[in-house]
């Protein structure tokens, strides 16, 4: 089984045995890191990172990640690009697929990433779109793996709002066996078409899928609770959003209904003392900056196989 030239946009698209392999591919180059062995796969190779929207973990990450398999990552923001003065998505695609190995770009709109990879001729990896952050999930499950030593059978309880993030893990999870239940309430619940395609998922590898509007339902019995902030990027702030989000704040009443040894988990960056407290993002549970950590080595193993 070849992943080489195939897009990563979608979790969806790929079958549990592909992401076995990715996170395979991803402890295993975690390992040569720290033992600090040469691993330089991707010599000569140049990735193009196009980001629309601010950045910290996925740009360092990938540019970091790039540098350490001897590659070189180019930082691209639309004031400092053609694509800033009206230059096509497709135009642009067409030009750096004529000099770069592949493209990670991080878009307002999923049809931007997808237009990308509809006209580059070499792969595309989407760093997070309004709908999806598929890196994000594979590090994340990379992590739930060496806390948890698996991933098959046990709950993960995404509260908060319903967001890209927690549409890539209500896929990601699903097809890597676990039972996922989101937590939300009315109104910032997850998309009808995802938790369509979520729940074919869910059928298709027998695990359990549900969406919740109480917190402490959501993660009764949960291995993992996890959050994300209540403000997307691109979303205007509301009094509204904020009051129906904020008894979904993972605080410690709300960890200490989960099983003993919950890990608590967040994609970064956290609003401390909105959707996550101080307390429980540095206290004994918290598992948030080993995941960021992960980003480097889930997106090492996504190049690798892909390029
Ligand atoms: N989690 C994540 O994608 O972080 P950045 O926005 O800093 O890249
Ligand atoms: N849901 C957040 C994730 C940031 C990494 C956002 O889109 O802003």
């Amino acid at each position: 089984m070849s992943l080489k030239g195939r897009n990563f946009i979608d979790l969806s698209h790929f079958e549990r045995r592909e992401l076995r392999r990715i996170l395979d591919t991803a402890h295993d180059l975690k390992r040569k890191q720290k033992r600090g062995e040469r691993h330089e796969l991707l010599r000569g190779k140049s990735l193009a990172m196009i980001f629309m929207k601010s950045s910290t973990r996925t740009r360092v990450s990938f540019e970091v990640g790039m540098t350490q398999l001897g590659g070189h990552a180019l930082y691209l923001q639309p004031s400092g690009t053609q694509l800033g003065r009206g230059e096509t998505i497709a135009d642009t695609a067409r030009v750096l697929s004529r000099y770069c190995d592949a493209i990670m770009a991080r878009v307002y709109g999923h049809d931007e990433v997808v237009e990308l990879a509809e006209y580059a001729t070499v792969p595309v990896i989407n760093g997070l779109s309004d709908l999806l952050h598929p890196c994000q999930i594979v590090a994340d499950m990379m992590t739930i793996e060496e806390y948890k030593g698996r991933l098959q059978g046990l709950k993960i309880a995404y509260v908060g709002d319903s967001n890209n993030v927690s549409n890539s893990i209500m896929q990601g999870c699903t097809i890597m066996g676990m039972n996922v239940t989101v937590g939300s309430p009315k109104g910032y619940t997850p998309r009808p078409e995802i938790l369509k395609r979520a729940t074919e998922l869910s059928e298709r590898y027998d695990t359990q899928l549900e969406v919740v509007n109480d917190p402490y339902e959501a993660v009764k019995n949960a291995d993992i609770i996890y959050t994300d902030t209540f403000f997307s990027m691109g979303q205007e702030r509301s009094k509204e959003k904020e009051e129906a989000l904020m008894p979904f704040q993972v605080n410690s009443d709300l960890v200490g209904a989960a099983k003993k040894d919950v890990i608590v988990m967040h994609c970064l960056p956290a609003h401390r003392g909105e959707e996550i407290t101080d307390d429980v993002m540095d206290g004994p549970h918290s598992v948030v900056f080993d995941q960021a950590e992960n980003r480097l080595h889930a997106q090492k193993a996504i190049l690798v196989l892909i390029v």
